[in-house]
This record gives C-alpha cells, sequence and structure tokens, in this order.
C-alpha cells in the first residue's frame, strides 16, 4: 500500500505520514528533508539556492547531512522552498522518491507533489492543511522549543511566502490532487486528524479490496 501525504508547511502532514506509518508498519519518507538538504548543502558550498544550475549542483549532498538537526530550522525550511522551484533540483530527487515508493509491502511518503507528481497512482492521497494562524502558532511553538528565538509575526510572514511560492511555482506546484481526500485540522488535535486519516485510509482500502474481489 502505498500512502501520498500532502500539504502546505507545519500543516501536521509530517505528524500524520508518522502516525499512519507506526499503525500501518510502514516505513515513512519526509521528502520536505531531501529539499532542506539542497538548500543547506548549497549554503554550505556557498551556491546561490536562486540560481538553477547552482542549486542542482547541492543535490550531490552526502546522506549524513539528512540527520542534521539544523535541517529543521525555519531558515533551512526557507532555503528548501527556493531550491525546489527548479527543475533540475526536482528530476535529481525524482528518482530517489519513487525508489523508496517501490518497496515491497509499501511505503508513506509525505510532501507536495507526491500525489500529483511523484506516485500519482498511490492508493490513497491526503491532501493535510490548516488555517495560516494555527500552521504559524505550531511552528512557532516548535522553533521555540528547539532554541529559536523568532516573533510569531515572522513565522506568519515566512509562512505567507511559502505558501505563495509553494503554490505558484511552474514546476510540481503544491495543490490537492483530484483524488485525494481534504483533512483540514485547523480544529482537531494531532490525535483527531490522524483517526481522520486513518479511517479515510481504511475506507479506501476497504473499496480497493471489494473492487479486487
Ligand atoms: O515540508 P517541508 O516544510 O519540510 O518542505 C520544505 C520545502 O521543500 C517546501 O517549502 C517546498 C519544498 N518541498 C517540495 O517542493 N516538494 C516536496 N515534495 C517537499 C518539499
Amino acid at each position: 500500500m502505498i500512502i501520498a501525504v500532502d500539504g502546505p508547511t507545519a500543516s501536521g502532514k509530517g505528524t500524520i505520514a508518522r502516525g499512519l506509518g507506526k499503525h500501518y508498519g510502514l516505513p515513512v519518507l519526509d521528502t520536505g528533508l531531501l529539499y532542506r538538504a539542497v538548500g543547506l548543502q548549497a549554503r554550505k558550498m556557498g551556491l546561490d539556492p536562486d540560481d538553477p544550475v547552482e542549486a542542482a549542483r547541492a543535490t550531490g549532498f552526502p546522506d549524513a547531512l539528512l540527520a542534521e538537526p539544523e535541517l529543521r530550522s525555519v531558515a533551512c525550511g526557507a532555503l528548501a522552498s527556493r531550491v525546489s522551484v527548479h527543475k533540475r533540483v526536482r528530476a535529481a530527487l525524482l528518482e530517489r522518491q519513487r525508489q523508496f515508493a517501490a518497496q515491497p509491502g509499501g511505503a508513506i511518503l509525505d510532501g507536495r507533489d507526491i500525489g500529483t507528481v511523484i506516485v500519482p497512482d498511490a492508493d490513497v492521497k491526503l491532501f493535510v492543511t490548516a488555517s495560516l494562524d494555527a500552521r504559524a502558532a505550531r511552528r512557532h511553538a516548535e522553533s521555540t522549543s528547539r532554541g529559536e528565538s523568532l516573533t510569531l509575526e515572522h513565522v506568519i510572514d515566512d509562512l505567507a511566502r511559502r505558501d505563495e511560492r509553494d503554490r505558484n511555482r511552474a514546476e510540481a506546484p503544491l495543490v490537492q490532487a483530484a483524488d485525494a481526500e481534504l483533512i483540514d485540522n485547523t480544529d482537531m488535535s494531532a490525535a483527531q486528524a490522524l483517526e481522520a486519516a486513518i479511517a479515510i485510509v481504511d475506507a479506501r482500502m476497504a473499496r480497493h479490496a471489494a473492487k479486487g474481489a
């Protein structure tokens, strides 16, 4: 079973993906980390994240970079959003994501274009979202607990800018796939959002099974 979980920054999609992974015993790939690693590698190499050729050179980052806590920072998220607009960067990361999805038994991937570009034939597609204010409040609490000292206004501004860039870019923009189920968790706890996701996956799989029978 392949589950695609897409949605904007700080929507709770990662928490849902990890919860589903535990529930169904499936491996989970946070594809945002790959773009964050490209952004961080570009910075380390002194490359321009807005230049397609220079940013593409950073896609050869060492795997060890994926374990760096700094990848989770708000600054790396912004860098990731910038490098992710480039076709060359997306193409370089495509195969790695498809291979992860194709492993025996299935997988869960979370990102922006999983259900639309990476695995368009995924068994279940979820589009997870929440209001800008709710997402910013969560991201602000998270960054404060990591020791970053950003104001809530800065986080709101950063998220709004990333939403705008992720939704309006030419390559694989953030958009809900036609066959994706929407989970708006603005007024839900993390546990309620996961419960809603499990209910959707179970219903989809029951429908698939009935069709195949
Ligand atoms: O999910 P995240 O906040 O870690 O993602 C960081 C940035 O990476 C996001 O602003 C856009 C980009 N991204 C993408 O373009 N496609 C993906 N599948 C995942 C992330």
